[in-house]
């Protein structure tokens, strides 16, 4: 993949790292995967799970900073203070329910649970947006499963 270079945001989703009370542990375990395949991190921010919060900065990575991908890390899930997949939904412009859906099917084998996230994925201007769960391990496996389809789909939204 040398001849493919491609940039990419991470946010991740969390009341506890928004305060510095715990570690982020998924950004770190995104950049790693991605980097080794020509990924360039430009933007790593860590905000509490508040719509307007995670608005804001998918807002800013896709339009200021005009990241090919940006990728969010927890708040899919059905604790009450769960609002990524509903904050993601109003700042794309165009859905792309093909990779939630293989990111959970290739989920499933390995865990029921994976029926409980709630990740969306979307275009906006030309940024692709994706929703990750919030544990480093999710983040792996589900990150995993779009790398193979990554560069033809960036190649396309330029
Ligand atoms: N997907 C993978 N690949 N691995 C996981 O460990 N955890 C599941 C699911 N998807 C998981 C996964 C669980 S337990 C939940 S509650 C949802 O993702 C939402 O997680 P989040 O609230 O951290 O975003």
């Amino acid at each position: 993949n040398k001849d493919f270079a491609f940039t990419f945001g991470i946010i991740t989703v969390s009341d506890k790292g928004s305060r510095g009370e715990r570690k982020d542990e998924s950004g770190p375990a995104a950049e790693e995967l991605l980097k080794p395949m020509g990924g360039i991190m430009k933007k790593y921010m860590i905000v509490p799970d508040e719509r307007e919060d995670i608005k804001k900065a998918i807002k800013e990575m896709a339009d200021s900073l005009n990241i090919d991908m940006i990728l969010t890390s927890g708040g899919t899930g059905f604790s009450p203070r769960d609002v990524t997949p509903e904050a993601t939904l109003e700042m794309i412009e165009r859905i792309v329910p093909g990779i939630p859906e293989a990111m959970r099917a290739e989920s499933l084998k390995a865990t029921p649970k994976a029926m409980l996230s709630r990740a969306m994925a979307g275009i906006r201007g030309r940024s692709l947006i994706i929703n990750l769960p919030g544990s480093p391990k999710g983040v792996r496996e589900c990150l995993s499963v779009v790398i193979p389809v990554l560069r033809h789909g960036i190649e396309t939204l330029r």
